[in-house]
C-alpha cells in the first residue's frame, strides 16, 4: 500500500462538452516536489481545482491519502480539504479588511476555534519568512513580495500535507520571484509538506523532483515530452 498524498486515476474534465483534459494519472508522494507547466488555457488551474474537488471531475477517481473521495459528501470534503491542502495563488487572495494575523488564521477559523498555539504558530511562521512583528499591519499596506510571503505562511497554517502554488510568482520581478520561490521551497521542506507548483517558469519547474506538461488535453512527464 503506497502512502500517496494525492492520486488521480483516469481523470477527465469537460466544459460544455469539450475535454480540457482526459486520461490523467498521477500521484504525489510525501515531501515530493512536482511541477506542472503548460500554455495558458491548457487546463492547469482546472486540474488543480478538480484534484482538490473544488470542481467535480467528469470522469475518474481522486484519492486523498489513499481514500477515494471522488463521491464524498461536501461536508466531509470541506472538513478534510484544509487539513490536506494549503493554497498559494498568483493574486495572493488576502482579505484587505483584515490585518496580517487575522488573514493568517482565517483558514484555521474554518475548521476549528482559534487556540493560543495557533497564534504562536502563525508568529513563528512569520519569523521564518523574515516578517517578524507585522501581525497587526493591514495587508493593504504591504508590498507585493511581502503579501506573497504572508500568503505562503497562510497556506502553511493548518499543517497541510501539500502546498498547491498556482503561479505564485507571476506578478513579481525576477529577484522577488526567486526569493519567493526559495521561501516556498524552504517552508515546505521545514514542515515536511509536498509541493505542487503550477508555473510558466521553466527554471522553477526544473527545481522540482518531478515535472509534468499539460497540453493537448493530456498530462505527460516532461522527460517523455521532450
Ligand atoms: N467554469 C468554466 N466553464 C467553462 N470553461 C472553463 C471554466 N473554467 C475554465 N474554463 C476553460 O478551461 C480552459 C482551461 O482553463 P484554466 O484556467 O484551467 O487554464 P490554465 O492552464 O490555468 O491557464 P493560465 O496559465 O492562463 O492560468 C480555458 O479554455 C478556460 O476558458
Ligand atoms: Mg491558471
Amino acid at each position: 500500500m503506497s502512502n500517496c498524498i494525492v492520486e488521480v486515476q483516469n481523470l477527465r474534465k469537460d466544459f460544455n462538452g469539450t475535454s480540457i483534459f482526459r486520461g490523467v494519472n498521477f500521484r504525489i508522494m510525501p515531501r515530493e516536489t512536482v511541477s506542472i507547466c503548460g500554455n495558458s488555457g491548457s487546463g492547469k488551474t482546472t486540474l488543480v481545482n478538480v484534484l482538490s474537488l473544488l470542481e467535480p471531475p467528469t470522469q475518474g477517481n481522486i484519492f486523498w491519502q489513499n481514500e477515494n473521495v471522488t463521491n464524498a459528501n461536501s461536508g466531509k470534503i470541506s472538513q478534510l480539504r484544509p487539513k490536506i491542502f494549503g493554497y498559494i495563488f498568483q493574486q495572493c487572495n488576502l482579505i484587505p479588511e483584515l490585518n496580517v494575523l487575522e488573514n493568517l488564521l482565517f483558514p484555521t477559523r474554518i475548521i476549528s476555534i482559534i487556540k493560543k498555539s495557533d497564534i504562536e504558530f502563525a508568529k513563528k511562521l512569520l519569523g521564518q519568512v523574515n516578517l517578524c512583528g507585522i501581525e497587526q499591519r493591514n495587508v493593504s499596506t504591504l508590498s507585493g513580495g511581502e503579501r506573497q510571503r504572508v500568503a505562503a505562511v497562510r497556506a502553511m497554517i493548518n499543517h497541510p500535507k501539500i502546498i498547491i502554488a498556482d503561479e505564485p510568482t507571476g506578478n513579481l520581478d525576477v529577484k522577488s520571484a526567486d526569493a519567493t520561490m526559495d521561501m516556498i521551497m524552504n517552508l515546505c521542506d521545514a514542515h515536511g509538506s509536498s509541493l505542487l507548483l503550477i508555473t510558466h517558469n521553466q527554471r522553477f519547474a526544473e527545481r522540482m523532483q518531478t515535472s509534468y506538461v499539460l497540453g493537448n488535453a493530456s498530462l505527460k512527464k516532461l522527460s517523455d515530452h521532450l
